[in-house]
């Protein structure tokens, strides 16, 4: 039921999603052709897009009958780039085989086309968001970008640490995920009518509902079936992600020793394979789905200081999806 509400959300911006679609295509181009092919690969195998449909609900706040200026499609395509970086940044770091359901980057074209066509799609974001003729599009959106880089430089640097706390893994993900999700909502709201209330509403809204999406992606990262979800499961344990889940089981006293042990940087299988069951016996999935509920209701909460109702229903509708998704 979930997922037929999410279509036809969906479908009603299947006109302005095509107009992303077009736009991303035309902007992955480029003569140096690992660069396209690369983009073009991750492009063409698909992904939620997610991020553009936030942009392109907030981006007709008080808009009637979806009634859209012209930049908002180019600024959902931008926000798209933007995630497609990080994935393929993402994919090197983690090196990480499969992506969308299709090989990585990396793992096509080696992990230092991988660098360059992360940044080629960060470049590609810029040119489009300079066309979005609004400085506070701008401003917004680079301070939003250096907090990323910061979220994600965190996680490397926590890897392996189990005396990082809960609050310590709650910054890195509202940074290298919740942030892009607000920034999406709050550009789409800026490039709309919506007023300073709306824009602070929906900006909220994108923050909550962002944390609520990376926790339940990364219990689906211990639960998720690898042909649904279209990437590699249970990796985060085996590279020293220690989330939520993991953070939760390693709190409780007859297990926690035996799990610090287990994961280190020259773990074998069986130590990881051992850590995953463990982590799954314990209430580390059960606390983390709650915290997502947590976020979720907070996002609709926030919801209610939004004027315009279609908005307000059509992210509800979003809301549900990110709590029941599988994929
Ligand atoms: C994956 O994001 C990275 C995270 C922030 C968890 P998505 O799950 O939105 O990826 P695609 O775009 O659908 O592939
Ligand atoms: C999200 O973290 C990464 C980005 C924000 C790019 P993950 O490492 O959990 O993402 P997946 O699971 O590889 O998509
Ligand atoms: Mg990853
Ligand atoms: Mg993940």
């Amino acid at each position: 039921m979930t997922r037929l509400d999410f279509h036809r959300v969906y479908q009603s911006y299947r006109a302005q999603l095509d107009q992303v679609e077009f736009t991303l295509h035309d902007r992955a181009k480029s003569h140096q052709t690992v660069l396209a092919k690369a983009s073009n690969q991750l492009l063409d195998a698909g992904g939620k897009r997610l991020r553009p449909l936030f942009a392109l609900i907030c981006g007709t706040t008080h808009q009637p009958a979806r009634n859209i200026r012209d930049d908002v499609p180019k600024l959902a395509a931008a926000l798209e780039m933007i995630h497609m970086a990080t994935l393929v940044h993402d994919d090197v770091i983690d090196q990480a085989a499969v992506r969308r359901g299709r090989p990585t980057v990396r793992s096509e074209y080696g992990n230092l086309a991988a660098m360059y066509t992360g940044d080629f799609l960060f470049a590609r974001a810029i040119q489009l968001l300079a066309e979005v003729d609004n400085t506070d599009v701008h401003r917004e959106m680079s301070l939003g970008l250096v907090r990323l880089c910061e979220g994600e430089i965190e996680q490397i640097r926590d890897f392996y640490n189990w005396d990082q706390s809960i609050k310590t893994y709650l910054r890195r993900i509202e940074r290298k995920t919740a942030l892009l999700i607000a920034l999406s909502c709050a550009l789409g709201a800026r490039v709309s009518a919506a007023d300073a209330r709306d824009l602070s509403a929906l900006r909220l809204f994108g923050h909550y509902t962002g944390m609520a999406f990376q926790i339940i992606d990364d219990v689906l990262d211990f639960v998720g079936n690898e042909h649904v979800v279209g990437k590699p499961v249970g990796g985060d344990l085996r590279q020293g992600n220690l989330t939520l889940p993991a953070l939760v089981a390693a709190q409780k006293p007859s297990v926690g020793v035996r799990l610090r042990k287990l994961i280190h940087k020259d773990m074998e299988e069986s130590d990881a394979e051992e850590a995953v069951s463990i982590v799954l016996e314990t209430e580390g999935l059960p606390v983390a789905r709650a915290l997502a509920e947590r976020y979720l209701s907070k996002a609709i909460g926030v919801l209610e200081r939004v004027s315009d109702h279609r908005v307000r229903e059509e992210l509800a509708v979003l809301t549900r999806f990110v709590a029941e998704r599988s994929f």
